[in-house]
């Protein structure tokens, strides 16, 4: 199986992408990808724009890495209650696309997490409910609350109760893609 992962926004030293390379290296036996978004920056989406020129060629290349996978990771960074620039310009961009949904009809395992106690949940909401419009099916989600206090470098996930409640989601997504390929 081949597994796509990212962390939606453009931040160095970003906190999803910590999470999210913790879920990634959890899939050793898959073929794992990560993919950073700040190589994916285009000029903000407008219809004028696509009239004009077309789709990016970033747009195209996201949207192929999209299609090649079974499985993407995704922990959403949440900026004013919502998606990041970075990844809504992506979104608008790929959506645009003929012939093929945003997400490609694969299998999404939707995070978040953020310094503070809602753990991202409002962009986590949102992706969860808009995604499946686009495209993406959505085979869980885990919310990872005030970062600092429950993820360390060296163990990831520290929360016993929070880490346990992702490694049982992630036996969970691994036996639906088990069932998926056997299909
Ligand atoms: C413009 C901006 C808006 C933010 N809005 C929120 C917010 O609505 N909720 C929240 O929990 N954190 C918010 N934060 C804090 C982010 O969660 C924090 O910067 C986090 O590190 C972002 O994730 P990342 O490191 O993966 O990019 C905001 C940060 C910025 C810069």
């Amino acid at each position: 199986m081949k597994v796509l992962a990212f962390a939606a926004t453009n931040s160095k030293q970003s906190i999803n992408g910590q999470l999210v390379n913790y879920v990634a290296s959890q899939f050793g036996e898959h073929q794992v990808e990560i993919i950073d978004l700040s190589h994916y920056e285009m000029p903000i989406f407008s219809i004028d724009r696509e009239i004009e020129n077309g789709i990016p060629q970033l747009a195209l290349d996201f949207a192929q890495k999209i299609d090649e996978s079974d499985l993407l990771l995704i922990s959403f960074a949440e900026h004013n209650g919502t998606y990041t620039t970075a990844f809504k310009n992506i979104f608008d961009w790929i959506s645009r696309i003929p012939n093929r949904t945003a997400f490609g009809d694969k299998n999404i395992f939707a995070m978040a997490t953020s310094p503070g106690p809602r753990g991202g949940m409002g962009v986590l909401e949102a992706a969860v409910n808009r995604l499946p419009f686009n495209g993406g099916k959505i085979v869980g989600s885990y919310s990872l609350p005030s970062f600092g206090d429950n993820f360390s470098s060296e163990k990831g996930v520290s929360h016993p109760e929070k880490n346990e409640e992702l490694q049982s989601k992630i036996s969970e997504i691994k036996q639906i893609m088990n069932e998926v390929v056997i299909a």
